[in-house]
């Protein structure tokens, strides 16, 4: 083969790759929206102004789980538990499983779908590489991740920018990787979403395109701390075949039934990270039902997934609650 045709192919392939997914916006709408949005949050995390749908959010209860948090901390060390819950928040299950569709388009009938959730990836030093072995054994089409990307809440991004970076090397999904942002996550990430190799849907949708058939992925800004209309309005989309809403918890899922979303995935409570022995959690952080603590759940016709997440936060253990990625199937029932 010479030079021209291998030009073609290179050529041919790149173009395929572009039509794999299709923002609903154009660039020019993105880059306003996304302006209007940062200005917004930028506010909202620089007076520490905390709202979910029901309103501005007090800072004592969350003050009181800092103090009862450090007396835990020092509980476990001084019983000896500590190390324990450390080896086990590094230890990551795979879960699989399979969600099956009537109205799923032909083409995604056996598309799979890679669900990481809360990375919180520098609360453990060299966690990327734990993450890169379990990944390697995945083969998978696309790539959701549903927020919380470092440990803490507030302060500087820097260093979880090269974890992240070489992380995103290995995910390589051909359909693409896309992204929403957590309540630990910081508006200065949109930044970074070129070299970080994934996408971000903040308040937007993108269709994912298959041979002649196409889905829509909708992924929301933060509704724990950060909530705004314009969260709930990006689910306002117009009628597709097949619907997946990415947010970063499960606040949003009644409106996306109501949106008619076929699936809805998040993350948030960590399956509640320390857990009594039947998977109780002691702490959830969610207030919307103990069925949205984690796995699977449904209203209506949608289907939802609230993984117990990758990473930890806050202490460095996990007890009775093991960290999991998530491989899901989807099926044409
Ligand atoms: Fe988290």
């Amino acid at each position: 083969m010479n030079l021209y045709f291998v030009n073609l192919l290179v050529q041919f392939l790149l173009k395929t790759k572009q039509t794999m997914y299709k923002f609903i916006d154009n660039t020019e709408l993105r880059k306003e929206k996304r302006l209007i949005w940062a200005s917004t949050r930028s506010v909202l995390e620089n007076i520490g102004f905390l709202r979910n749908k029901n309103g501005k959010k007090s800072k004592s209860r969350w003050n009181l789980f800092v103090r009862l948090l450090h007396i835990f901390i020092w509980l476990l060390k001084l019983s000896g538990h500590y190390h324990k819950g450390y080896g086990n928040a590094k230890t990551i299950e795979v879960t699989e499983i399979t969600l099956e569709y009537p109205n799923l388009p032909q083409a995604f009938d056996g598309f799979k779908i890679l669900h990481l959730s809360d990375l919180h990836i520098d609360s453990i030093p060299g966690f990327a590489s734990l993450i890169i072995k379990k990944i390697n054994k995945l083969s998978f089409d696309i790539c959701f991740l549903t927020g919380d990307y470092r440990k803490d809440n507030s302060g500087s991004i820097l260093n979880i920018l090269k974890p992240f970076r070489i992380l995103s090397k290995y995910i390589q999904a051909p359909y693409g990787t896309f992204a929403v942002l957590g309540n630990h996550d910081t508006f200065l990430m949109a930044q970074y979403e070129n070299q970080s190799g994934l996408e971000l849907l903040i308040n937007e949708s993108v269709e994912i395109i298959k041979d002649d058939d196409r889905i829509l992925v909708t992924g929301t800004d933060d509704p724990f701390s950060y909530y705004t209309e314009q969260a709930l309005l990006s689910l306002e989309t117009k009628c597709y075949n097949f619907k997946i809403a990415l947010v970063h918890t499960s606040e949003l899922a009644k409106a996306a039934s109501v949106n008619n979303y076929d699936l809805y995935l998040c993350g948030h409570t960590h399956g509640g990270q320390i857990c009594l022995k039947k998977g109780v959690p002691l702490i959830s952080h969610q207030f919307e039902g103990k069925q949205f603590n984690n796995g699977e759940w449904k209203i209506g016709n949608m289907k939802g997934y609230t993984s117990r997440g990758v990473g930890v936060s806050g202490i460095p253990v996990r007890f009775n609650c093991p960290a999991e990625i998530v491989l899901i199937t989807l099926k044409r029932s």
